[in-house]
């Protein structure tokens, strides 16, 4: 990672951080431009600002709660005010593909649940149409080889994430396929699809959660709308 590229990162971070304001429940993103607003959020607080926070991963809970920002078990929550994110990929419509990190189940369910959400990258993440990613799809482990087959008749060529040598596993102990799809496809389209196939727990094409987003480029950042 370049240290531009990092400085781009931390002004998308900073520039969303503005935007979180006293007694919000925040929903906090995974990876690394989500921990440059970690760190923004919690330079703010020790500065005065109250607020509690929901985590999109146990590695998010853990960075959050060692830099001093309240977290709180989502379970008991139906709501929250603002989810603040990364992202793999981003169009011009707030569509994007999330998941290299393997927490797009929780931070779709974050998304949803907040009144708004905003994400932060840097300009590498902008793109025409998705899908140079893989979409990454989260799977029950005893249905990988179903899923993949049905992957496989949307036209999907899915490869199992591995670590060191061994099956990936989520938080949730759930394996991942990350998935190629032909180029040209519909983002919605493909979204439902894959959440219609049993097994599947969540997948990390977002469609209609993100509501804008703040992107760095050079030292520039743009907010882009839905
Ligand atoms: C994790 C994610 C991340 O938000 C996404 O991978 C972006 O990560 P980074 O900011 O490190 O590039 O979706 O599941």
């Amino acid at each position: 990672m370049s240290r531009d590229q990092d400085d781009d990162k931390r002004a998308a971070a900073w520039a969303a951080a503005e935007e979180v304001t006293e007694g919000m429940i925040v929903g906090l993103g995974t990876g690394s431009t989500a921990a440059f607003l970690i760190a923004r959020l919690a330079e703010r607080a020790r500065a005065g600002l109250r607020i509690i926070a929901v985590a999109t991963s146990l590695a998010t809970e853990r960075a959050a709660t060692a830099a001093g920002i309240t977290i709180v078990p989502f379970d008991a929550l139906a709501a929250i005010d603002l989810a603040i994110d990364g992202v793999d990929e981003i169009d011009a419509q707030c569509r994007a593909i999330k998941g290299a990190g393997g927490a797009m189940l929780r931070e779709k369910i974050v998304a949803s649940a907040a009144r708004r959400m905003i994400a932060i990258a840097d300009g590498s993440k902008r793109v025409a149409r998705l899908g140079v990613a893989p979409v990454p799809v989260e799977v029950l482990p005893l249905a990988r080889g179903f899923v993949a087959a049905q992957l496989a008749m949307l036209g999907g060529e899915a490869t199992q994430r591995l670590r060191d040598g061994l099956a990936y596993r989520t938080d949730q102990d759930n394996a991942v396929l990350d998935c190629v799809f032909p180029a040209g496809f519909e983002p919605a389209a493909l979204s439902t699809q894959l959440s219609e196939i049993p097994g599947v727990m969540g997948h990390g094409l977002f469609v209609g959660e993100i509501d804008c987003a703040y992107i760095a480029a050079a030292g520039v950042v743009t907010r882009l709308d839905r």
